[in-house]
């Protein structure tokens, strides 16, 4: 599903934008996104990556360009076009403010739409290939000064939406995400807290066709069973004490689209019922309502409890087990992918600078080391966190280092590199001396290893002198091609 960028536009109701949609989609390949109001563009934004915006307003009205003006400080990377019916009817300050890159007059043309944005997402690429140029020039200008510093976006790391990840483990698991998206089958992720199930669910359905309608979100855990079924299926007026109007339900607001269920190991025997009979028919019965209602949403559901074993006690269905896994997603967690901790800690720390305003150079290759150490029970949501706090600790013009991580941390990465390093090392040689030797031989070169033979890193981390440490390295003939 290759897409040139992706174009979301907020249209006023009733107007027609069919043409401009056939055009942006069909002829010039942009992913396409419409949506009625502004709240809705920022939700898309906040799971897809999206290039471009357009807003609509009528005569007299500057709900789209006020939500332009936002985007200008919220997401500056977007670029923003404007529809209006008379440039007249704002102001020239007001247009200036949300520095668009063009408005266009109603009635629009699809065409001269289609070249704007064309030519908008140019100037942009322009822009960034610029910027990414001078920085490399920065950079290997503070090489000459004896500087280091590792590029924020390594090669060895890929993005689906807005999950980011460089293990083989992730890159599998997306490769099939990406193809199940493009089917109907209902999707089950499961995983522990804060691996990225709920990412993982917006991303497959950004990339479905189903990607112009909702995506609604409702948590089933902890809600009272009654709660959760007039959430989902509606009501009819007078249903239950307290029921004062009809309730459209998130299943028939969702048509055409995709509703996610979290936490859906928690839900009641008899919503179980009602959910399987969506499955299998399709129809929903709102509360109270004799008829049934037909209606066309894919089920994405997610649980950090495997789901088999509540089967196996009896506590789940299991055929609603079995039709929800229509494709079954595991996502490993973090401590399984350690690949995954310096990539995603390098996006967190460029994320949280830029969100504070902060301009810290990066993270020290012996910090990275130190959290690819780390078990991280809470997964990526704990390993964001703990970046996000080391982001605030770390002046401007400083690199994010050791010093600034959480003790507890520290600790657990120390013990296990000292585990690791001594674990299955037999010390060669009989006498003391020789199998001490040995072991200094290990010790050193596996920090030389880790430090990419950056000597004076390596003798800081060993708390030697470089000529103490140039000395080891010639005394056990130790070399960087092993
Ligand atoms: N691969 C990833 N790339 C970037 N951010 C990620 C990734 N995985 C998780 N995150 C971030 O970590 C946090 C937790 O992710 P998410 O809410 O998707 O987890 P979850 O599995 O649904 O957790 P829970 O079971 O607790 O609901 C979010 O802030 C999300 O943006
Ligand atoms: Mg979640």
């Amino acid at each position: 599903m290759d897409h040139s960028g992706t174009v979301v536009i907020v249209a006023r109701p009733g107007s027609d934008w069919s043409d401009s949609l056939e055009v942006l989609s069909e002829r010039y390949a942009y992913r396409v996104l419409l949506v009625g109001t502004p709240a809705e563009a920022l939700t898309a934004m906040s799971s897809i990556h999206v290039d471009l915006a357009v807003a609509e307003d009528r005569q007299e009205e500057t709900v789209g360009l006020d939500f332009l003006t936002r985007l200008r400080v919220s997401h500056p990377e977007i670029m923003r076009v404007y529809v209006t019916p008379a440039p007249s009817s704002v102001s020239y300050q007001a247009l200036a403010k949300a520095a668009i890159y063009q408005f266009l007059l109603t009635p629009l043309d699809p065409a001269q739409l289609g070249l704007v944005v064309e030519r908008a997402l140019e100037a942009r690429e322009l822009h960034r290939r610029h910027r990414i140029l001078s920085r490399e020039f920065k950079i290997s200008g503070a090489l000459m000064f004896g500087e280091r510093r590792e590029p924020v976006f390594r090669p060895e790391s890929h993005q689906f939406e807005k999950l980011v990840y460089a293990s083989e483990k992730m890159a599998e698991m997306c490769d099939v995400a990406k193809q199940a998206a493009a089917t109907e089958l209902p999707i089950l992720i499961q995983g522990e807290t804060g691996t990225g199930k709920e990412l993982l669910a917006r991303a497959i359905h950004y990339n479905s066709p189903r990607r112009a309608s909702p995506l609604l979100v409702q948590n089933c855990g902890g809600m009272p069973d009654e709660l959760l079924q007039s959430e989902l299926f509606g009501h009819k007026r007078g249903a239950f004490t307290g029921a004062i109007s009809d309730r459209l339900g998130l299943f028939r607001a969702a048509d055409g689209g995709t509703v996610f269920l979290d936490e859906i190991s928690d839900v009641s025997p008899s919503f179980q019922v009602s959910l399987l009979r969506f499955l299998q028919e399709g129809e929903v019965k709102p509360l109270g309502a004799d008829k049934v209602i037909h209606c066309n949403v894919r089920i994405i559901a997610a649980s950090n409890k495997p789901l088999q074993d509540l089967v196996a006690q009896g506590k789940f269905r299991q055929d609603l087990y079995f039709r929800l896994k229509g494709f079954e997603f595991e996502v490993p967690p973090l401590r399984d992918r350690p690949d995954d901790i310096g990539p995603l800690a390098e996006f967190f720390a460029a994320k949280h600078a830029d969100a504070m305003g902060r301009k810290v150079l990066g993270i020290t290759a012996n910090t990275l080391e130190k959290l690819a150490l780390c078990s991280f029970p809470g997964n990526v949501r704990e390993l964001e966190n703990e970046i996000r706090r080391m982001v605030a600790l770390t002046n401007d013009g400083e690199y994010i280092t050791t010093r600034n991580m959480a003790p507890s941390l520290l600790a657990a990465a120390s013990a296990r590199r000292q585990g690791d390093g001594l674990r299955g090392f037999v010390p060669e040689g009989i006498t003391l001396k020789d199998q001490v030797e040995s072991l200094e031989k290990q010790i050193v070169g596996r920090a030389l290893i880790r430090n990419h033979w950056n000597q004076s890193r390596t003798a800081a981390e060993l708390g030697l002198s470089r000529v103490g440490l140039a000395n080891k390295i010639k005394r056990y003939n130790l070399n960087e091609n092993g």
